[in-house]
């Protein structure tokens, strides 16, 4: 059957968010992410929320395709470069949600110290008889140094809740950003310097070639022994099996991972079982008011590709010949 050309065509990765579902109607046809395969018409758009992989291939199959938009900002899923090469727009949602993403590392960044989800284990299991001043000592986060290795607009917001608890804050990114540094008390250091330095490390980095397993065997060697590693990037910025080994034989002390290699985890993977372990299931921006923002933000990066408009939140900007 010929397809309803009346509004553009779409393929979504599902499930999707109520907003977006209830902003989209009526305005696009939505198809399931199957429909990539080219089999049952052209399309127009695509609409992702950080995954499925979106690659030349599949891009050369959908010549039709005028803009991917992702519900959310990680677009390491997207072959950005690729879009761009033929004529697509790639939008995201950066900024809405820095404060969630910040707030999340900060709390795993309390309960990894604390040991709050394994004492939250404790108080409910008949084991807990009375309380004991010699038991579940955590680590100290006021007064303490953190490392934080990204600043962008999520490291920032790090910084910013770090200055409450008295923190020294130490930072590496790809370039000093001088004009935060005394607004915030910052050090910029070296990576290596940082690793060593920091009670508390903090990953703030997109996922890129150069980011792609930072924190390995190598990398955790120069942590110190009680030091916590804390994830809020991706997965793969940290190699799996070397944070196993050093889990195991404390070359560091905890981790809390928003964000693990693969995702999820096979549920008998052995860092699951480990009690100098927290982890969420990806929930860094997941606020009612924060996922609000970004349904707003992807569709109206998708209804302003579809209608060959300037996008809201690009990505990247086509050559001038192509935009
Ligand atoms: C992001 O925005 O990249 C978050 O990880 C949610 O996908």
């Amino acid at each position: 059957m010929e397809p309803n050309r009346n509004r553009p065509r779409v393929a979504a990765d599902g499930p999707l968010d109520s907003t977006v579902m209830s902003l989209l109607a009526d305005r696009v046809e939505l198809l399931p992410w199957d429909a990539t395969d080219g089999t049952t018409g052209p399309l127009d758009g695509l609409y992702t929320y950080g995954h499925p992989t979106v690659d030349a291939a599949m891009l050369d199959r959908l010549p039709g395709v005028r803009v991917v938009s992702n519900y959310g900002v990680g677009v390491d899923h997207i072959d950005v470069p690729a879009a761009t090469a033929r004529g697509i727009l790639v939008g995201n949602t950066p900024g809405v949600l820095d404060g969630a993403t910040a707030d999340m590392g900060f709390a795993l960044l309390l309960a990894t110290a604390r040991r709050l989800v394994e004492g939250d284990r404790y108080a409910r299991s008949a084991a807990f008889t009375r309380y004991d001043p010699g038991y579940m000592l955590g680590r100290e986060v006021h007064g303490s140094t953190l490392g934080i290795v990204g600043m962008g607009r999520i490291g920032e917001k790090i910084a910013r809740r770090a200055l409450g608890f008295d923190m020294t804050v130490l930072y590496h990114n790809r370039r000093p950003r001088p004009e935060i540094e005394s607004a915030l008390d910052l050090r910029y250091v070296g990576f290596e310097e940082l690793l060593g330095m920091s009670d508390f490390v903090v990953l703030c980095v997109p996922l890129t070639d150069q980011t792609r397993g930072l924190i390995n065997a190598s990398s955790l060697k120069q942590m110190k022994p009680s030091a916590v590693l804390v994830n809020i990037a991706r997965g793969p910025v940290v190699v799996t099996g070397d944070l196993l080994d050093a889990l195991r034989t404390g070359t560091i002390a905890a981790a809390g991972l928003d964000v693990t290699d693969p995702e999820p985890l096979p549920r008998d993977h052995p860092l699951l079982s480990l009690e100098n372990v927290v982890i969420s299931p990806h929930l860094g921006s997941a606020t009612d008011r924060t996922r609000l923002r970004m349904a707003e933000g992807s569709v109206a990066n998708l209804i302003a590709g579809l209608a060959g408009h300037p996008l809201p939140s690009p990505v990247s900007t086509l050559p001038p010949e192509r935009s």
